[in-house]
């Protein structure tokens, strides 16, 4: 383990905090999401970990080679090896999403821990069903989100097309910050609408470029040009610079100044287009974000708001990691630091449990390096050891009591009874599933009336429920088996338990309890979720999303 000095020069908590951006790409996979995240993170100065991204790709999703990806993976990454390491400034906290078949619980409590979401588009496809999904989880967190459009080097669609989708489905009002000009083959690069600038794109130099990893040169010199240049007819020929004047004239007309404050708000999308693989028009979008995007927020506690910069620290752990060291059997919880100066050996109280910890051996993760971490500040994460001290969700301070708010849970969508294949290990069948519940692993449902029966594992990925069986053989020694439900969608009844015997029989669909004992419903299909409430309304608001 490598030990990073502190700061010689102590900076202000403020400047710190200010300094600090911390967010979260989400998307569907194949939208180029690992190689965007790649160049982002040479820009920030951090380019082993964009090869650990690199290593992890087209790695199949069997249980063993999740295992194993798990082990290799950072919760997230930062910017930073060492505390000098800053771009323009800033430091960057990316916080890694699994966006691909291991996709679980874990993206959405990871996009919780976020400040910003960028979303990310394959401009040839547009919206694709997990960007829907992850982009609700960022609209519950009212996170700024900025949306790049990436692959303009292949055949797109209309950039009129690809806004009004946001607009239409999410309802969400955009603001092109850039404009490409032509797609595919013709594609010939952007104009940036804040310096009324031409960046040409020219694939020669930035295969060159991608070579050498990162240069973005595309975007350098001869490359940027006013769009009242006389040479740019020339450059890009006479039919996409008429195209691009009528374009340009009408984003004019729509759009006046882009409003920063709707889009804090999560109310207006700024949208970016390049192509990632090429390493175009990512630092472009880089530099804008980092103006436009939002410093660690404050957040509601039991106590009233508490700001980034307040002296009492806090913070929340959002995720757990088991058995990255097989040897050791380790455990890691990572903690997002909301508030105050986090530093190493400190004591802090876990809300929860009442009980005092000495956060002795923090680190921050880089792929599979461990550094130790000696101070730290709101916007970034820590890797605690966790031998069983934390859970998802709990509250971390120093100073008075304050909890944050609990994670949501959010919409599972895959259910199945989770049978004990060998009746004489009940005690550790039960501790288990308790265990992994804990650690976020997987929701647990149960029948209304017995907690006898057998738990109702509930899940957003199947992969989820293949790392409870594997997880459940390999630590419990209990062997299970999976019975699945025909259910795919959930739904909380806002209305509690009232509400489920005010509304009498319910058809379609069956009732069950979460955790803290609330009433679910699952349902076959969407469809059967809106005919209740239309045939049915005593039962009230449904929601996706539990209210812990
Ligand atoms: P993901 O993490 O979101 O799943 O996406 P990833 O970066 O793995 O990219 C998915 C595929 O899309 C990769 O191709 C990648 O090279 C390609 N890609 C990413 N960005 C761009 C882009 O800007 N333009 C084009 N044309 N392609 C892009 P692959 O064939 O699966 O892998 P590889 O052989 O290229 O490594």
């Amino acid at each position: 383990m490598k030990t990073v000095p502190s700061s010689a020069v102590e900076r202000d908590l403020a400047t710190e905090v200010n300094s600090r951006r911390t967010f979260a790409i989400i998307s569907h996979p194949d939208a180029g999401k690992t190689t965007l995240t790649e160049k982002l993170l040479y820009y920030g100065g951090a380019i082993q970990e964009a090869g650990a991204v690199r290593a992890r790709r087209g790695a199949k999703a069997a249980t063993s080679d999740w295992m194993e990806m798990e082990k290799q993976r950072g919760a997230f990454c930062s910017s930073r090896r060492s505390p000098y390491d800053r771009y323009d400034g800033f430091t960057l906290n990316l916080l890694d999403t699994p966006g691909h078949a291991d996709f679980s619980e874990d993206t959405y409590r990871t996009v919780s821990a976020a400040d910003n979401a960028v979303m990310l588009v394959d401009a040839a496809k547009g919206l694709e069903p997990q960007t829907r999904k992850l982009f609700e989880v960022c609209r519950l967190n009212g996170l700024p989100i900025f949306t790049f459009c990436n692959k303009l080097d292949r055949p797109s669609l209309e950039p009129l097309e690809l806004l009004d989708q946001i607009e239409r489905e999410f309802d969400l009002p955009t603001y092109a910050v850039n404009w490409p000009i032509g797609s595919g083959d013709a594609f010939k690069g952007v104009y940036h609408r804040p310096t009324r600038e031409v960046h040409l794109f020219d694939a020669a130099v930035t295969k060159e470029s991608r070579a050498k990893k990162g240069e973005d040169k595309s975007t350098k010199g001869l490359s940027v040009l006013p769009v009242g240049d006389a040479t740019l007819t020339e450059r890009i020929g006479e039919e996409l610079h008429a195209q691009l004047m009528e374009d340009i004239e009408l984003l004019d007309e729509l759009g006046s100044d882009l409003d920063l404050d709707a889009v804090h708000a999560g109310s207006l999308t700024p949208v970016f287009f390049g192509s990632g693989m090429n390493n175009f028009g990512v630092q472009l979008f880089l530099d804008t974000f980092l103006g436009y995007s939002v410093r660690p927020r404050g957040r509601e506690t039991s106590d009233g708001v508490i700001g980034p910069t307040d002296d009492a620290f806090t913070g929340f752990v959002f995720k757990l990691q088991a058995n990255m060291d097989p040897r050791h059997r380790d455990k890691v919880a990572f903690v997002r630091v909301v508030s105050g100066k986090f530093e190493r050996g400190m004591k802090v109280t876990n809300a929860r449990t009442k009980k005092a910890v000495a956060l002795s051996r923090p680190s921050q993760l880089f792929g599979q390096d461990k550094t130790v971490l000696e101070c730290g500040y709101a916007g970034d994460v820590i890797g605690l050891n966790n031998p069983g001290s934390f859970a998802i969700g709990d509250t971390l301070y120093t100073g008075k009591r304050r909890v944050l708010p609990p994670i949501p849970t959010f919409s599972p969508e895959l259910f199945a009874y989770l049978r004990n294949a060998d009746t004489g290990k009940y005690k550790q069948f039960q501790k288990g599933v308790a265990e992994l519940l804990g650690e976020g692993a997987v929701q647990v449902m149960y029948s209304r009336d017995s907690l006898k029966q057998d738990p109702i594992l509930a899940a957003v990925g199947q992969l989820q429920f293949e790392v409870v069986q594997a997880r459940m053989a390999q630590e419990y020694g209990v062997e299970t088996t999976l019975d699945m439900l025909p259910f795919n969608v959930a739904r909380w009844v806002e209305g509690g338990w009232d509400a489920v015997d005010a509304a009498g029989r319910i058809f379609n669909a069956q009732c069950v309890k979460d955790v803290w004992g609330a009433p679910v419903l699952l349902f076959k299909n969407a469809w059967n979720v809106d005919q209740l409430v239309a045939d049915t309304p005593e039962i009230g608001t449904l929601s996706p999303f539990s209210k812990p």
